[in-house]
Formats: C-alpha cells, structure tokens, sequence
C-alpha cells in the first residue's frame, strides 16, 4: 500500500505535487466515491501538518452531508449557504479563513478549529461536494493551499 513520510521542510509546491501523485495513484482505476473519499482524507492527513480535520462533504439533494475523513466526529448534514462549507458549495468558490472566529455563520464542529480552507469539487461546473481542512492554527492555509487543494478537487471530480 501506499506509505509517504512528508518532509516537513519542503516547500509547498513540492508537498502538494506529491499529494497529487499519492491522490492519483490511490484513486486511479477505482470507481467506489467512498473509498477514494477515505483514501485521500487520510491522505489528506498525512500529508497537511497541524491540521485537526481533513474530509470531504457531499452534496446531497442540495444540502451537504458528512462523508470520509480524518479527525474527530463532525457535523452531519450542513444546509448551502450555511458555514464555511455552505458558502464554498453554495457559491463554487474556495473559501479561505485566517480566523473562524470571524466567519459569520462558522460552524464549529471542533472547538480546536481555529482556521479552515474549504475547496468545491466541480464536475461539469456544477458542485458535487467540498474538502475541508481544519486547523488549530490561525491561518494555517495560504493562497498555495488553496492551489494545491483545488488541483486535488480537479483530479478527484471524475472518481467520485
Ligand atoms: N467548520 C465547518 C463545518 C465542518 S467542520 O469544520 C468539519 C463550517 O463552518 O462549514
């Protein structure tokens, strides 16, 4: 199977070209959403430092609902528009919080959240769903986060 020792002190370009070769490795060929899902939140995991929650959403007759991930039990059902994640799925658009404290509307699942970057997954331009990643530091994502995780969003759209 599959086994990857980040290097803590590589640059993000390199972390995240790594994800997306470990992403497509583990997903190309299989066909089952749910187990691509777990596979690339433990990825997901693995490969982020300080982060407390890595996962996906699915969007399910128009409201968002818990799907594979790593870390504590989350909220299940998410209404669009609502949260970090409703606002991502609701508008296709990533949404990157230095502070979740500051979002109106932050659903705080985790208490030790303290920064988040949720990514839309678009297939033929309608959104299928959302990764969201959760910190515990204040502004752990930055603007090649969000490149890398859309690359990812782009790669898994069709293998889920
Ligand atoms: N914080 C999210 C809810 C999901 S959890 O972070 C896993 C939000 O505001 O939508």
């Amino acid at each position: 199977m599959f086994d990857f020792t980040p290097d803590p002190e590589a640059p993000k370009s390199d972390l995240y070209r790594d994800l997306l070769t470990a992403a497509d490795a583990i997903t190309t060929g299989e066909s089952d959403a749910v187990a691509n899902m777990a596979n690339v939140a433990a990825l997901l995991g693995e490969f982020l430092h300080d982060c407390n929650w890595t996962g996906f959403y699915r969007l399910v007759n128009d409201e968002l609902v818990l799907g594979p991930f790593a870390g504590r039990p989350a909220c299940i059902r998410i209404p669009l528009g609502v949260g970090v994640c409703g606002a991502a799925a609701k508008s296709g658009e990533t949404q990157l919080v230095e502070d979740v404290h500051a979002f109106p509307g932050h659903i705080a699942c985790d208490a030790r959240s303290r920064s988040e970057v949720v990514v839309p997954i678009l297939r033929d331009g309608a959104v299928i769903g959302v990764i969201d990643c959760d910190s515990p530091e204040l502004a752990r994502f930055d603007a090649d986060d969000q490149a890398g995780l859309e690359a990812l969003a782009a790669l898994l759209a069709d293998r889920l």
